[in-house]
């Protein structure tokens, strides 16, 4: 394991070894979700990822918001974790459709995305995105990640996954637009890039950014080549990055192909971080069915990722981490799907090997 835990750093943020639980949305109440973010950090995670959403129209009800009402709520969860060795990542996480209006953190108005087509998974008709409503949500995320970094917060992780408002954005399958924000590639990746650096403006050079990224949509809507694309396009006049570290993941919900079931080869999806890698020379999280120690030693070793991304097994086994270290066994997760199903349904997740 001498991969795994060897220390490493987000940006200037030093951590202990290269396990970072990735976001979860969990639907557990805040109390139930601080100790469980808590009890990962004292199982030996580098980082635990809490999602928060930047906007009331962009996050399930069962989620927080990355607002002032939750500065204290933030810093406490952070100063928590970091006594256990750990930091804390917060997710800021933009649902775009992929939502239902009745199940939003505010559920007066319907939810928002770059053009009026419906989500496969909720199948409610979104709101086409005002030039107004692109500079709020812009605002948004900028306002949020300065709450994040109030409480002290150890990094920021912006959302670009799965079928969110940024990748809503990417997508010619989604982004109809025909005003500077659709059309051609640099037109659709616009906005992402704009949420980027105005994040990265407003909270300063010091301070740890990171992006979850899909590598791409599994839909053939966009390729990691255009990943890459948005990574090269954001870079400073320098050549520097706004981008400490990139978390790679696999397609969106609504994709037929596999990506974290029981019968997904373990690590088969790391290819992604790899290019994503290649492609920008930015560090990065390999993510996906990692889900024993000898895989994620062998993705790191294949120089994959600097780190690897851990959800589920944090789930089965908080402890995950210092097990690995010691040689100890872990409570596998079995890849079942329960908890995913059950997040998307805005119930909370109940593991199969894992009763909280
Ligand atoms: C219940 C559940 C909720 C999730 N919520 C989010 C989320 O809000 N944001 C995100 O980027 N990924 C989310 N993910 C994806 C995980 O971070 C991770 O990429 C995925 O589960 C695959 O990794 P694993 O095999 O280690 O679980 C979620 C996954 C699960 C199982």
């Amino acid at each position: 394991m001498s991969y795994l835990f060897s220390g490493g750093a987000i940006g200037n943020l030093e951590v202990r070894n290269r396990i970072i639980m990735t976001a979860m949305q969990t639907g557990f109440s805040m109390e139930k979700e601080a100790e469980f973010l808590v009890s990962c950090a004292a199982g030996g995670a580098a980082a635990v990822t809490i999602v928060a959403g930047v906007s009331p129209r962009g996050v399930f009800y069962n989620c927080i918001l990355a607002d002032e009402a939750h500065t204290e709520y933030l810093k406490g969860l952070s100063d928590a974790v970091r006594a256990r060795g750990s930091h804390l990542i917060v997710q800021l996480f933009h649902s775009g459709r992929n939502a239902k209006q009745e199940n939003l953190y505010d559920p007066a108005l319907p939810p928002l995305a770059p053009s009026p087509i419906p989500s496969p998974l909720y199948k409610q008709l979104p709101e086409e995105m005002t030039a107004v409503d692109i500079a709020e949500a812009k605002r948004q995320f900028v306002d949020a990640a300065l709450v994040c970094k109030e409480a002290g917060v150890g990094a920021i992780e912006i959302n670009c996954t799965a079928g969110y408002l940024l990748t809503e954005f990417i997508s010619p399958l989604t982004n109809l637009r025909t005003d500077k924000y659709g059309g051609s590639l640099e037109n659709r990746l616009r906005f992402p890039s704009e949420v980027i650096k105005d994040v990265r403006a407003a909270v300063g050079q010091d301070y740890s950014v990171m992006i979850r990224v899909s590598g791409t949509d599994l839909l053939g809507g966009y390729e990691v080549e255009d990943v890459i694309a948005l990574l090269e396009g954001v870079r400073n006049p320098d050549g520097s990055h706004p981008i400490d570290l990139v978390c790679v993941t696999g397609g969106w919900h609504e994709s037929k192909i596999p990506q974290i079931s029981a019968d997904v080869e373990p690590g088969s999806f790391t290819y992604l971080a790899r290019e994503i890698k290649d492609g920008t020379g930015l560090p990065a999280v390999a993510c996906n069915r990692i889900n024993d120690g000898e895989i994620a030693e062998r993705v790191l070793a294949r120089g994959d990722g600097d780190f690897v991304g851990i959800a589920r097994g944090f789930l089965a086994d908080p402890d995950f981490a210092n097990k690995l270290q010691h040689g100890e066994k872990i409570n596998r997760c079995i890849a079942c799907n329960q908890c995913i199903k059950q997040v998307l349904r805005v119930q909370e997740i109940h593991c199969t090997v894992n009763e909280f």
